[in-house]
């Protein structure tokens, strides 16, 4: 009850402010403002992996969705300075992998710019056409299809080749700039190892 009140007060306090104050003098704010709001929903956690010319690349996104579901198709959006974007082309295949609520390491590693993180990573190839994490929860072979830029990301529209789920495992949350995690068991109703229970008291 007291952070729901506190979260209810700031929200109506950014409104006000952001009402007053939406004008290009005060673009910084704004950014500001969308960072923070950005960060008080939660979302799957993601790595997008690619083997192009023998090197891989990968890194950690939560800005993926589904496009459509017929045909299969997905969105994932990435910053032009990524060397994981740089990498791949229209035609491209790439591995998507929804991270599961065990795998922030992961997470962390990928999100790095360190030269050798994909040493760190098990990968395996899905069904010969791209490389996903292993573990993941949901691991997806993708071709890309379109890459549209925009300001300083890209767009990357991609479809589903293959792929391989483990409803049992639960996905990672991320939420405020953390993992969460807010179940107590797992979909199948096994309970959570203590070490998987993230569970965060606000
Ligand atoms: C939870 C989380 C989500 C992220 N989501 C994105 C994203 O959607 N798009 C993006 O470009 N970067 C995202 N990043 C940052 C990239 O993972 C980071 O810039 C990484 O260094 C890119 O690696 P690369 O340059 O080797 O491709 C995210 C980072 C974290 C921790």
């Amino acid at each position: 009850m007291r952070v729901e009140s506190l979260s209810g007060k700031l929200h109506f306090k950014e409104r006000v402010r952001l009402m007053h104050r939406a004008d290009e003098s005060n673009q910084e704010q704004l950014n500001v403002a969308y960072r923070t709001a950005c960060g008080l929903y939660s979302t799957p956690v993601a790595a997008v992996t690619a083997r192009v010319e023998s090197e891989l690349f990968g890194a950690t996104v939560n800005s993926f969705t589904s496009l459509s579901l017929d045909p299969a198709m997905l969105v994932v959006c990435l910053a032009q300075a990524s060397n994981t974007a740089k990498a791949l082309q229209v035609g491209s295949q790439f591995g998507l992998s929804i991270l599961s609520s065990d795998q922030e390491t992961i997470a962390r590693t990928l999100a790095s710019r360190d030269p050798d993180k994909m040493k760190a990573v098990l990968l395996r190839d899905l069904d010969g056409l791209a490389p996903v994490v292993e573990g993941a929860q949901s691991q997806m072979a993708c071709h890309v299809e379109d890459i549209v830029p925009h300001a300083t990301h890209v767009i990357i529209i991609a479809r589903l080749k293959a792929i391989e789920y483990d409803p049992t495992r639960l996905p990672a949350v991320y939420y405020k700039g953390r993992f969460v995690l807010r179940m107590s068991e797992r979909h199948d109703g096994s309970p959570i190892p203590p070490e998987l229970r993230h569970v965060e008291t606000l």
